[in-house]
């Protein structure tokens, strides 16, 4: 199920979700001495890292990971990373943690086995979950494309993070699975555009998961998912 949230400007849109979000970390907070949010990358969310940067939280209390980051260098342009090191690791939310999902040259067995234990000791199940989506209708690292997309949304998949290669896509990745996601109480369709609109649309109009697999959570009966969009 979801609820569609329309706002008038992004600038609204960045100020209210931040304000959402600050609220249920605080609540996390208060009820279990610390919280963890998973938010994603690409070119949406800068607006909204500023103002949630700007909250007044507990930060240090907070865990901050991506729901999906591209296997290249920290610094490059293309990593997520970074994006949010300098967007929301910044102002009052400088003292949040930070739960590194690239770690190390290759993504190996190994490497993704600790990252697994380490996410589970640290953060899951996630307090919330900031969502993107493609054009194709791929949320988090979970590409239609890819050959790894019936186990990223098989919802008996024991692997929080999986590793994914899209064909259509650059940089192998690594992604919270959506067995993973969908344990998140409080999960957010952060989308913005009229393009964005019409693949939501699309999205919203029939099932396959596989063809677009942000349809595994608009239309899940469990998982609450609150789309915010603007122009
Ligand atoms: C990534 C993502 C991805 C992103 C969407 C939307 O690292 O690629 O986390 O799921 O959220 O592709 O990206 P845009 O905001 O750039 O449209």
């Amino acid at each position: 199920m979801y609820q569609l949230n329309n706002f008038d400007s992004r600038e609204q849109l960045d100020e209210s979700l931040a304000d959402n979000i600050s609220k249920i970390l605080e609540s996390s907070i208060t009820l279990k001495g610390k919280a963890s949010i998973a938010v994603s990358g690409g070119s949406t969310p800068k607006g909204f890292f500023k103002a949630l940067s700007n909250k007044s939280i507990d930060w240090k209390k907070v865990t901050i990971t991506l729901a999906d980051e591209r296997w290249v260098d920290i610094n490059s342009d293309d990593s997520n990373t970074r994006l949010v090191h300098e967007n929301l690791l910044v102002n009052k939310a400088a003292s949040a943690k930070f739960f590194h999902l690239k770690q190390g040259d290759e993504l190996c067995e190994e490497t993704l086995a600790d990252l697994n234990l380490a996410a589970n000791n640290a953060l899951l199940p996630l307090d919330v979950v900031i969502l993107g989506m493609g054009e194709d209708g791929h949320t988090a690292s979970l590409f239609p494309c890819s050959d790894e997309i019936e186990q990223g949304l098989d919802v008996t998949n024991i692997n929080a993070l999986m590793k994914i290669q899209p064909k259509t896509a650059p940089h192998q990745r690594i992604t919270f699975s959506f067995a993973a996601l969908k344990e998140s109480k409080n999960v957010f369709l952060h989308v913005c555009g009229d393009n964005k609109k019409q693949v939501l649309d699309q999205a919203l109009s029939t099932h396959n998961i596989f063809e677009m697999p942000i349809r595994a959570f608009l239309h899940s009966d469990v998982i609450d998912t609150q789309i915010y969009w603007a122009k």
